[in-house]
């Protein structure tokens, strides 16, 4: 590791320490820096340095000068008698103070400033070391340093930190929590700690792993991904949740400490958002082993206050022996002699003096050194003839010391110059973190002036600390600085009255509004609360509606809520002519919000309150699309609502002469009339009439896509499959409702490709989703589709393997919304059973589905007639051929008051099957007949070959060997082209094939050659 004077160079963590200070540096000024300590003692051009560090892009070389200008003054350089760079002009910059080399195990002997200043805390910083060692060994380890503001914990984390950072191959991430209402970025903490870890993207192997291993991470990264990767990697991430998310992390994690340790750790957590708590349960609660170790720390008082669940998840943790706490107490008094000796050593000070610091601190460390820095400044403390004495007996001290931390700091404030004093109070409304740039508008001084006072503050450790450069849009850096401890910040942002306080935060959000870009999101919410205490709400309300976009982007729509909740509230602060406009998009984005995460029932209260707004204010074309919302999140769970919220619309909608939109209303009713009530022509015409105007709209958003969704999988039910193909083609781009979309389109798409009888590439997509669904975490995905897949093996005589997959299934199928994949689930479940020749489970399974189809949901008519037909069939299997003509008939008066094609046939082929076991041969002609005049005038691939099957059966029996003969080649035809949808080598091809019905078909032919 490279050093020169107290500094050091950090290049695993991109920054620069001076003694147990980190000073961040924006990646660019640190590389600099970097280049010119790495080649120390000559003189480095402009150009070299452009060719090394921009090597294909252009750069003005201004730039140049102006991180130099920001490196020096971290460094604390002066231009006339420079002591680390030297600038030649025109001609480039050198390096001239000494660097050195300092080896790992040299720095492992040599204890930091921070070690030797920090005085007691000898077992806590053993058990954070004893903890690490356990980690090294693989056992992942969760501890919490904890205790009150100012009490050490920082330093002790800074101390052990450093130590840590000397074992080899050990990777350390720190993540900061930030306070603020809007300040709860979701996983802010990781985030940041990520980014340290994947800088050097091209041949970082924490990046690699990332990229492969956690793709809804690696999108938070957007300008690493390579353009020619995105759109797989959108597509990879369709309908990911924050299950998925969670996990990937923890996996990722898991991977990179196969190779070195990670010692991660996060700040602060009394401020922690929601998202960064999941995160930490679920690494704590992993079993795997990890060489990997998470340390937090947080404020026991300010985790009540912020209302944090991270106390239950601690106490939950620590009963489970998952984590460990450790406790900081107050210092004691010897700890303060021992401070007094470090920072005064060969000093003849008087006992009391520790003493007496004691009794004012109370042994609050932060306290304690203020004291300290207090009466050194008052020069009560001096260094005579090397040694450190006072100047004062020790009972003069004791009045001059205030009471409170709070008063010491007062006081001092009020010593500064009123133009110090205005520059802390502008950057204490920028947070514990301001650069000059940010405050210059509200203070009407000139940059340098600023720069200049807050130097001289730094130097004399008043108040603040520089703290690195910050790059400006305009692409040149300005001096950023900090305050010593955010209790400094909070005493000044106190004092100010709140008009003034109000404006301060007005100008600082007109000025970093410019820094906001799409690749600093989490900027949005800094935002919104400078606008909010500004009382510029339109704009807080804005800013706060792009802090929940970005909580989404991160699949983190439970974050979302209470911040579009937040701008709900502050919408009633708005002038009136906007008002309702506003309330109204955000009432949409929380009825969203929750859609996407599943919670229906919330997502419906939302849309109804959007539209008794809209209504209440006669915004009638809103209120029609709220209609529609609402119509589609009832509908799961109550079909009557969700019909008559649709149907609402259509007569709102007439009044709006907008035909498309007349047309966009009444094709949701019409679906939604079809799939969860019943069978009307009138609507299957609305249906086909409309959707080729539906088709043109392009399907960018979510409610679009549900107009093309839903008439399309109705159109299934009339035997027309293009339009539920074409569906899934248009919409797979729509994202923001986490995957529901991509999902629905799937499963029609799914639905046709079965009565298509494509079965190969059935097998493949339903794969890639049940794959996804279950890394989702979603329970319902999983079941609809694997239900789906069940269904695929019943048709292929895979009974041993679809009455598996039922078993996993069914006992997920839960609730309202669960009802259609437990219908669909069922019904394999029964023809699995029947297969096997279970016709007792059979009959279960069949007649469970016919009692759930007394009341209404999605396709409940549908599943009722296939109920019908299973009973039928197992009926007629088991010799009660009363029962199976009963169902038989139930069978084919459903079908024939649909219009599905597939449904028809198979009943009058049902038809036929009861007829020839009941001997009433003009009966089982006249069915047959029927049946096959389905296929002649309708393609239906998926059971042609079983109806060509029975009339060959049929005709056999009337010994009309010719007709026979004809229907077996038909079916003999439709069997080859289902076996040859599937892939030569997927086992159910030969399953099919090998089947007994399909082998007699076979067996037959090879009879007649
Ligand atoms: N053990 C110690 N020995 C000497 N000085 C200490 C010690 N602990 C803390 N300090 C001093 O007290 C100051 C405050 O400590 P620190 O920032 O670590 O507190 P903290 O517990 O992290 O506070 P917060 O909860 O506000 O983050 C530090 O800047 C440091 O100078
Ligand atoms: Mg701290």
């Amino acid at each position: 590791m490279k050093s020169f004077h107290s500094f050091r160079l950090d290049p695993p963590n991109q920054c620069l320490w001076r003694g147990e200070q980190r000073i961040p540096l924006t990646p660019k000024a640190f590389d600099v820096l970097r280049y010119l300590v790495e080649h120390h003692g000559r003189l480095v051009t402009q150009g070299e340095i452009l060719e090394a560090l921009w090597p294909e892009t252009y750069v003005n070389p201004e730039l140049i000068k102006k991180y130099i200008l920001g490196i020096r003054k971290v460094l604390g350089d002066q231009h006339d008698k420079p002591v680390f760079i030297e600038t030649f002009p025109k001609r480039g910059y050198q390096f001239v103070a000494p660097v050195r080399d300092d080896t790992a195990a040299e720095l492992a002997e040599v204890p930091s400033e921070t070690e030797r200043k920090m005085v007691g805390r000898k077992a806590a910083l053993a058990e954070l070391q004893r903890s690490l060692s356990k980690a090294l060994r693989g056992n992942r380890q969760v501890i919490f340093v904890t205790g009150e503001a100012g009490i050490g914990k920082t330093t002790l984390v800074d101390v052990f930190h450093q130590w840590a950072a000397r074992r080899p191959n050990l990777r350390v991430a720190r993540g900061q929590c930030v306070e603020g209402f809007g300040g709860k970025e979701a996983y802010y903490p990781m985030l940041e700690a990520l980014g340290q870890l994947i800088r050097d993207s091209d041949n970082n192997p924490v990046a690699q792993i990332l990229a492969k291993r956690a793709p809804t991470w690696w999108i938070q990264f957007p300008s690493l991904v390579k353009a020619e990767k995105r759109e797989a990697l959108q597509r990879e991430i369709l309908g990911a949740t924050r299950e998925r998310m969670v996990r990937e992390i923890c996996e990722t994690l898991e991977a990179i400490t196969a190779d070195n340790p990670l010692l991660l750790i996060f700040e602060d957590l009394h401020w922690v958002d929601d998202s960064t708590l999941d995160l930490m349960s679920a690494l704590a609660r992993r079993r795997e082993p990890a060489k990997f170790m998470l340390l937090g720390t947080y404020r026991p008082a300010d985790v009540v206050l912020s209302k944090t669940p991270l106390k239950g998840l601690k106490q939950d943790l620590q009963v489970h022996h998952l984590c460990t706490e450790v406790a900081l107490e107050r210092l004691e008094e010897p700890a303060i002699a021992e401070y007094l000796a470090t920072q005064f050593p060969n000093g003849s000070l008087p006992g009391g003096l520790a003493k007496l610091i004691y009794r004012h601190s109370g042994g609050n460390a932060l306290f304690m050194v203020e004291i300290v820095q207090d009466i050194v400044k008052k020069g009560l403390i001096v260094q005579a003839r090397g040694a450190w004495m006072l100047t004062k007996p020790l009972k003069d001290i004791d009045p001059g010391v205030p009471e409170t931390l709070q008063q010491m700091l007062d006081l001092q404030f009020s010593h500064l110059s009123a133009e110090e004093q205005r520059i802390l109070n502008s950057g204490s409304v920028v947070g514990e973190r301001f650069s000059v740039w940010a405050v210059r508008p509200t203070l009407g001084m000139e940059t340098d002036r600023i720069e200049d006072l807050l130097e001289g503050l730094a130097e004399k450790e008043q108040f603040v600390r520089s703290a690195g450069l910050q790059e400006l849009p305009d692409g040149s850096v300005s001096a950023h600085y900090e305050f010593k401890h955010s209790l400094f910040r909070q005493v000044l942002y106190r004092r100010l009255s709140s008009i003034s306080r109000s404006k301060l935060h007005r100008r600082i959000g007109d000025q970093l509004r410019l820094l906001y870009t799409q690749d600093r999101p989490e900027l949005a919410s800094e935002l919104a609360l400078h606008f909010e205490e500004g009382h510029e709400y339109e704009h807080a309300i804005r800013y706060l509606l792009l802090t929940a976009e970005s909580a989404q982007h991160r699949f983190a729509h439970g974050d979302a809520i209470p911040v579009l909740r937040h701008a709900h509230e502050l919408v009633q602060k708005i002038a009136s002519n906007i008002r309702v406009e506003m309330e109204i998009q955000i009432l949409k984005r929380i009825g969203d919000a929750h859609y996407a995460l599943g919670q229906v029932v919330e997502a419906s209260q939302a849309y109804q309150a959007e539209v008794d707004r809209a209504a209440q204010a006669r915004l009638t074309k809103e209120e029609v699309s709220a209609l529609s919302r609402l119509a589609y999140t009832t509908s799961p769970t109550d079909s009557h609502l969700g019909i008559a919220a649709s149907e609402r619309a259509v007569e709102l909608s007439k009044s709006l002469g907008d035909p498309t939109l007349l047309a966009r209303t009444r094709i949701l009713a019409a679906a939604f009339r079809l799939l969860h009530d019943r069978w009307r022509k009138e609507d299957a015409e609305i249906c086909t009439t409309t959707i080729a105007i539906i088709e043109q709209l392009s399907a960018k958003d979510v409610q679009v896509a549900l107009e093309i969704l839903y008439p399309a999988q109705a159109l299934i039910l009339q035997g027309q499959y293009r339009f539920a193909l074409n569906a899934e083609d248009k919409v797979r781009n729509v994202t923001g409702s986490s995957g529901l979309i991509g999902n629905l389109g799937a499963w029609g798409k799914s639905l046709a490709l079965l009565h298509m009888g494509q079965l190969g590439e059935l097998v493949a997509t339903l794969r890639t989703l049940i794959d996804a669904a279950e890394k989702n975490g979603n329970k319902l995905w999983f079941c609809a589709f694997g239900g789906m897949e069940a269904w695929l093996r019943t048709l292929a005589f895979d009974f041993q393997g679809a009455r598996k997959l039922c078993d996993t299934v069914l006992p997920m199928c839960t609730g309202n919304p669960g009802r259609t994949p437990r219908a669909v689930t069922l019904l394999s479940a029964g023809d699995a059973e029947l297969g096997l020749g279970n016709n007792q489970e059979a009959v279960h399974c069949f007649s469970e589905v016919k009692s759930m189809t007394n009341e209404q949901f999605y396709m409940y008519w549908y599943w009722r007639m296939r109920s019908a037909r299973g009973l039928a069939r197992t009926w007629l299997e088991s010799g009660n051929i009363a029962n199976a003509r009963r169902e038989a008939d139930c069978f084919l008066q459903t079908a024939l008051s649909t219009a599905d094609p597939n449904m028809q046939a198979l009943a009058w082929e049902m038809k036929t099957r009861v007829a020839i076991a009941e001997k009433d041969w003009t009966l089982a002609g006249e069915s047959i007949q029927a049946a096959l005049a389905v296929l002649e005038e309708r393609e239906v691939p998926m059971c042609a070959w079983c109806v060509h099957a029975t009339a060959w059966e049929f005709y056999r029996l009337q010994k009309n060997d010719e007709s026979a003969e004809r229907h077996r080649v038909q079916a003999e035809t439709g069997i080859h082209t289902l076996a040859r949808s599937f892939p030569e080598q997927e086992p159910l091809r030969a399953i099919f094939l090998a089947a007994d019905p399909v082998r007699r078909i076979l067996g037959a032919a090879a009879a007649v050659k």
